[in-house]
């Protein structure tokens, strides 16, 4: 029986879903962070369940040759990056296994999937950064990332994984707020002024989006800040402040008022021009992104150039724009009505005139645009959020019967669970994991479903 506090040798045989090593004592699984398999490690068992433990690292004995030098001072605890001290290379593999694992559990038999697409530079690559602002146990302002699974803000510098020029601005912001004695928001007392601050950049077009999240009216400083700003950053072209009053995870409240610019940017991917606004969902990593939409559109049959497409969850509109050149017509729908508008402007701009889309729940609204437009797609996209597909909505799938279902999904677990469903109907044909997020445990996968 396993107990607290003791100590064991053990062999890391695996790797888990969060990039932690697992070793077995007696059959019983346990977890122990920053493990790599191949390891031989002295550990000290920190909480025992019923059938699995938690142990922490004591001692590497026998190092795996895939352990590379932590280079960034914030990596023990941050809940940002876990994957820092293997090198590359093997954080792909790790991936790969993760989707065959979750695939064979929820499938009960071995899938093949393809080697992850990885990149060339995987550093800085981030195109968004939301540091979180509050006060330290001093009652000194800070900034930075959240500690694992806590609301603890560790100070943060320097990011190994977000754009350069964001933690310069996102640093010049925190100064400035420090300078003028603006409140930061304090999670205890839900008191003060700034939560957030949140810069996106487009990484082709330079362009900056400065959003201040805000829990009170208080933020009087904002000529002086546009000033400071916009003089040592001439890209900066929107500064927005966002209010968000509830006692909440959910970083961005509904209300957002532009105090600088036009409240937007734009970005490019591939050969075409995108809208972003503060509340619309775009991917954190565009050179992957266009790898990912690349090879989603290579997946595609040779001639669907009579059919008609969907895309679910479509954002800005990006992957249906992607799309409408091989098709007749496309329909992408999106819950948030701030994207659905973005999405409509983007197809405008980029002249396409064979894309429609529409604002609403995809379980509630699928159903009725399809009756009503008569809608008989040969190919449906489905790039849902991390709890993946809804019941009713592979139901609606099941019976329209596309021939194609190519499902892009960032969360592995709920995949595989939607595809043990739509696999009465459908076969599971290929399975792409693309790397967005290098050095985090998340996995994005291209899976395309050929109707029976
Ligand atoms: C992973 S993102 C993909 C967006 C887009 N396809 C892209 O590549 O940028 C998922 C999107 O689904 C939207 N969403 C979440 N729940 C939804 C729902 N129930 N119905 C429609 N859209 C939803 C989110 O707002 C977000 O834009």
């Amino acid at each position: 029986m396993l107990k607290k506090n003791e100590e064991y040798v053990v062999d890391i045989i695996d790797n888990g879903f969060q990039g932690e090593g697992i070793a077995k004592i007696d059959g019983i699984t346990v977890f122990i962070d920053k493990a790599i398999k191949g390891e031989k490690i002295k550990i000290k068992i920190l909480k025992v369940q019923t059938n699995f433990a938690y142990g922490k690292i004591i001692e590497i004995l026998e190092k795996s040759v895939n352990r590379t030098e932590e280079d960034c001072h914030t990596y023990q605890r941050c809940g940002g990056c876990n994957l820092r001290h293997i090198n590359y290379e093997e954080t792909l593999n790790i991936k790969k296994s993760v989707v065959e694992n979750c695939l064979y559990k929820a499938l009960k038999r071995n899938v093949k999937v393809n080697d992850v697409i990885g990149m060339k530079n995987p550093l800085y690559y981030r195109n968004k950064l939301q540091y979180p602002v509050g006060i330290d146990k001093d009652q000194k302002a800070i900034m930075g990332v959240y500690s694992t699974r806590t609301h603890n803000i560790i100070p943060t510098n320097e990011c190994f994984i977000q754009n350069k020029e964001c933690q310069i601005i996102a640093n010049d912001i925190f100064y400035f707020i420090k300078q003028n004695n603006i409140k930061p928001y304090d999670e205890k007392t839900l008191k003060g002024t700034v939560r957030h601050i949140i810069i996106r950049i487009g990484i082709k077009t330079n362009e900056v989006l400065v959003t201040l999240v805000l829990n009170d009216n208080n933020f009087n400083k904002e000529k002086e800040l546009i000033e400071f700003l916009c003089k040592k950053h001439e890209n900066i072209k929107s500064i927005v402040k966002n209010f968000n009053t509830k006692n909440t995870n959910v970083i961005l409240g509904d209300k957002t008022e532009v105090i600088y610019g036009n409240g937007y940017i734009y970005d490019i991917l591939g050969e075409y021009k995108f809208k972003i606004s503060p509340l619309s969902f775009y991917q954190v990593n565009p050179l992957q992104t266009e790898i990912l939409y690349n090879t989603a559109i290579k997946f595609l049959n040779d001639n669907t150039k009579n059919d008609v497409a969907l895309d679910l969850y479509c954002g800005i509109g990006t992957i249906g724009i992607f799309a409408s050149k091989y098709f007749k017509k496309v329909y992408g729908i999106e819950i948030v009505d701030q994207a659905i508008e973005d999405a409509k402007y983007n197809a405008k701009i980029n002249k396409i005139d064979n894309i429609e889309f529409f604002a609403g729940d995809v379980e509630e609204i699928l159903p009725k645009i399809i009756e009503r437009e008569n809608i008989k797609p040969s190919t449906v996209f489905v790039d849902p959020p991390r709890k993946g597909l809804d019941k009713n909505t592979i139901k609606v799938l099941q019976e329209l019967k596309p021939s194609k279902i190519i499902y892009i999904s960032c969360n592995p677990a709920t995949l595989a669970r939607d595809i043990a469903l739509l696999e009465e109907n459908y076969n599971l044909k290929e399975v792409q994991p693309v790397d967005m997020f290098p050095y985090t445990s998340h996995v994005e996968c291209i899976n395309v479903l050929h109707l029976k």
